[in-house]
């Protein structure tokens, strides 16, 4: 018999590629305040949507921050109740001027669609959204499965309105899985789970010197220089080899077991090529003794993000500044905790700086690391349902990234957590230039649908 979703689908390929682009010309980049009028919007996009397709209860649930879109269809007796999550805030486009067309005008080039968002995340949410139209079309305004659908506009800044939600409202939330699209598959053409992220901290790091800014020739030699003083901070806390260095950071770190460790070895990985085609640097960089998929899936990291203060300008001018500032972030790998990290580091930072500043840490956001089971059917059905789009095997990674509410679904709601993901390892997430590769947005699409029939058969 013809699967009459996956037809309607097919038949409906470029309208949804269309409806995509106009939700991505909304530019809802969720850390910038003069844009929160945009994340409603988007919000307001994508309700509107979920009502049009059938889903029922559908609705802006408000936070402190942007509004989550939440909505349901539970008439599926006897069957499982999935729960969807994606993400429809975006990160900031800049570096403008190195995109080849604007990042809130979505255009196709090759096969790919590019704009801010494409992928991360509003194109794998559209995917969710497409599915569950197509299912309901298919099958006259019925779902094989109970569905609860819960989107958030501030993934990109940590997830703190969601992540209050799922512990106040666990029974709002009840289901049996959820089923995240917001990862990559490990390389073209090949069907992947995603069965870890890392952990964050993200922070404030500031050193004030002087009372203000003061002219560098009369007072040079005499007064401290607050970056001077960030520089031997920075380095004091991880070396050139990529060892942290704050004491007992490393102390609950759980080495992935052996056979993870040795699939991982088994994956079509070129190190060379991933260092010309994505990073694109002359060497690569980490730690002694590990791999780059370790490196970057189960050892933390610490990164600065900017250094904003102090004279930036065309030109020169000679000035001691003040103050200085840098944004540093660690990434975290199961059982590391949030909490403990940010403690270790603050009190680090504090014993680093030198004499004549003083130095406050800020934590900004923060999210917990996980690995999901393998453990368990929906696995087995997530997998099934890739095979017969793609025809092959489906790999099982980590990923670098984070998405923090996932562990608050495992540990509040008790779910085992699906992370099947479309995007490809050069669409350029966070950069210039994001691209969607458009036969993921379709086969991504058409996956779900079976992920989702199968969890009703
Ligand atoms: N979708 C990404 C996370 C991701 C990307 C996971 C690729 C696995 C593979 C997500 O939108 C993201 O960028 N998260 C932020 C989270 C942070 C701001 C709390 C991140 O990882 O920097
Ligand atoms: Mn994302
Ligand atoms: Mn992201």
């Amino acid at each position: 018999m013809p699967n009459t979703a996956l037809a309607f689908a097919e038949k409906n390929r470029e309208k949804a590629l269309e409806e995509l682009k106009a939700f991505l010309r909304i530019p809802s980049v969720s850390t910038l305040p003069d844009h929160a009028g945009d994340v409603r919007a988007a919000a307001g996009f994508l309700a509107d949507e979920l009502k049009r397709i059938g889903l029922e209860n559908v609705r802006l649930i408000e936070t402190a921050g942007h509004p989550l879109v939440y909505g349901d269809w539970l008439h599926a007796e006897g069957k499982p109740t999935v729960l969807l999550y994606g993400h429809y805030d975006v990160q900031p486009p800049d570096p403008l001027d190195e995109w080849l067309s604007p990042p809130f005008e979505p255009v196709e080039r090759n096969n790919n669609l590019y704009a801010r968002g494409a992928v991360d995340d509003k194109g794998q949410l559209w995917m969710q959204v497409k599915a569950l139209e197509a299912l309901f079309q298919g099958s006259g305004g019925r779902l094989p499965v109970n569905v609860r659908m819960i989107s958030e506009g501030e993934e990109e800044v940590g997830g703190e309105g969601i992540s209050e939600y799922v512990q106040k409202h666990p029974e709002a939330l009840k289901a049996d899985v959820a089923l995240v699209c917001d990862t990559e598959m490990f390389a073209p053409e090949l069907p992947t789970l995603c069965v870890g992220l890392r952990g964050m901290i993200y922070t404030e790091l500031e050193v004030r010197g002087a009372k203000s800014d003061l002219h560098s020739g009369m007072y040079g030699g005499a007064a401290p220089n607050p970056f001077m003083a960030l520089a031997e901070i920075l380095t004091g806390l991880k070396d050139a080899d990529g060892h942290i260095l704050i004491p007992g950071f490393y102390d609950d770190l759980q080495t992935p077991a052996a056979e993870e460790l040795a699939a991982w070895k088994s994956l079509p990985f070129d190190e060379e090529h991933y260092r010309l085609t994505e990073v694109g640097s002359p060497e690569l960089v980490g730690e002694k003794g590990y791999s780059v998929l370790e490196r970057i899936w189960a050892r933390p990291t610490l990164e600065v993000h900017g250094m904003p203060g102090g004279f930036i300008g065309a030109g020169a001018k000679t000035v001691i500044p003040a103050k200085a500032l840098a944004k540093v972030s660690m990434r975290l790998v199961p059982n590391m905790t949030s909490a403990k990290a940010y403690e270790l580091y603050a009190a680090y930072v504090q014993k680093l700086a030198p004499k004549g500043v003083t130095v406050e840490t800020r934590l900004i956001h923060s999210g917990e690391p996980v690995v999901v089971s393998t453990d368990n059917p929906f696995i087995h059905k997530a997998v099934t349902a890739m095979h017969e789009i793609w025809k092959k095997d489906t790999v099982f990674v980590r990923g670098g990234g984070s998405i923090p509410i996932v562990g608050e679904f495992e540990r509040y709601l008790k779910l085992p957590v699906i992370l099947m993901g479309f995007g490809l390892p050069d669409d350029g997430l966070h950069a210039p230039n994001e691209k969607f590769h458009i036969p993921n947005f379709y086969r991504g699409t058409d996956s779900i649908i079976l992920f989702l029939e199968n969890c009703g058969a």
